[in-house]
């Protein structure tokens, strides 16, 4: 059976590579939907290569464009804030490859979820602030969470040794981004430029400064709590800047069983694809004997402690989670339009938690108050904390 596939966010750098692993898997996998949110061009390139019946745009002025560049294809175009809701509840689609950056992916991953699908997570921010909702309503409604993430891809590899029970603890690997060995001084006068600049991978913008600062590991530690269904204090982190060992998991008898690959985000992206199967692909291979030595270090929680508050916030739960979210995405657009410095991310972060009254038990409109809460007082704060 083919399997049908919307791809939401299929213009960044997760989509695009998740187009080349489509290319490469071949006949049994076909593109159904696929959404950006302004580079409406390059979508409608995409759409004349790969033929999907819809187009979601976020904004209807976009999506007028967008109808002008695809006249001639015969493709249904949706615009607005529900249009990736419509696109990922569609009878015929099976899974969902959720590569939004930011909270923004919520909605559509939560309806899918609620429509029984697959869904191929790389968007770990709904995860983070939703991720227990996000799981039960999958699993009531017969779907699947998949994690792209390739930390969280690895676990769950891993998890296949043993059962929840047995695990002892998740240890997820950082390469430690592009500050790894810089002290809290250094900080102080990092550039856009450097903080966009990764070491290993080649990511999104906010994905790559979320990496700098450690951000990014610290929403992986959160996300991990949910997938997995697993106290936060059991999860771990390790600096391992060559990454090649992608995650490992330590069970209760001693045995630590690890995933290994080069550094290829088309491998976990395949694999949540093709899931339970294992085919041939497209990522590259590894070759232990060129990179001959792996090393591995603890984090330096004291210059980023980024990591320190992801524990917190965990173990706190409620709002304080989509605080810490969504007060990093609003600082870190702060950041790159130049408005603030590069520690000012972490400070304006830390302000928010200081400031929000948390709400343990939340409905999802509470969530999204919270959210809004936190954007806005970042926007307030940014010239002054
Ligand atoms: N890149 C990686 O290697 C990697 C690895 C692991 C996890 N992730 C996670 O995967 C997600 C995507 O990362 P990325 O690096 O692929 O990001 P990216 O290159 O910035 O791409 C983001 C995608 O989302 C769309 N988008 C942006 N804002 C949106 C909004 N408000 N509403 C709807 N769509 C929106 C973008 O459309 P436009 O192109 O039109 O702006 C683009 O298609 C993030 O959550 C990230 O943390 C990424």
């Amino acid at each position: 059976m083919v399997k049908q596939i919307a791809i939401l966010g299929s213009t960044g750098s997760i989509g695009k590579n998740a187009l080349e692993v489509i290319d490469a898997l071949g006949a049994g996998y076909q593109v159904v939907a696929l959404s950006a949110h302004t580079s409406v061009r390059l979508l409608a390139d995409q759409a004349r290569r790969y033929r999907p019946g819809f187009l979601a745009v976020t904004d209807a002025d976009y999506a007028r464009h967008l109808g002008e560049l695809v006249a001639d294809l015969d493709v249904e175009i949706l615009a607005g804030p529900d249009a990736l809701v419509k696109i990922a509840q569609l009878d015929q689609v099976d899974v969902v490859l959720a590569a939004v950056v930011g909270a923004a992916g919520l909605p559509a991953l939560l309806a899918a979820g609620r429509r029984g699908k697959r869904l191929a997570i790389a968007n770990k921010e709904p995860l983070v602030i939703a991720g227990e909702l996000l799981r039960e309503e999958t699993q009531k409604h017969g779907g699947i969470i998949l994690p792209v993430d390739s930390e969280h891809s690895a676990v769950f590899q891993a998890m296949q040794s043993g059962t929840r029970e047995e695990v002892k603890r998740i240890i997820l690997t950082a390469s430690g981004g592009p500050f790894r060995q810089a002290t809290a001084e250094e900080l102080q006068d990092v550039t856009a430029e450097q903080a966009l600049s990764h070491p290993v991978w080649n990511m999104g913008p906010k994905i790559t400064v979320d990496s700098a600062t450690m951000m990014n590991k610290a929403f992986e530690i959160i996300e991990a709590r949910w997938l997995f269904d697993i106290p936060v204090d059991k999860v771990e982190v390790l600096i391992h800047p060559e990454s090649i060992v992608h995650s490992l998991v330590e069970f209760v008898d001693g045995s630590t069983i690890a995933q290994l690959g080069e550094p290829d985000m088309r491998l976990p992206i395949q694999y949540a694809l093709t899931y339970p199967a294992r085919v041939a692909g497209i990522a590259k291979e590894l070759r232990l004997e060129e990179i001959g030595k792996l090393t591995f270090a603890k984090p330096d929680f004291q210059t980023f402690r980024s990591l320190s508050l992801a524990y917190k916030v965990a173990q706190t739960g409620g709002t304080a989670p989509v605080v810490f979210n969504a007060a990093n995405e609003a600082a870190v657009e702060e950041f790159l339009a130049g408005r603030i410095k590069f520690v000012r991310i972490v400070e304006l972060i830390e302000h928010c938690l200081d400031k929000h009254n948390i709400k343990t038990r939340v409905s999802l409109e509470e969530l999204l108050e919270a959210d809004a809460w936190a954007r806005r007082k970042v926007t307030e704060l940014a010239p002054r904390v």
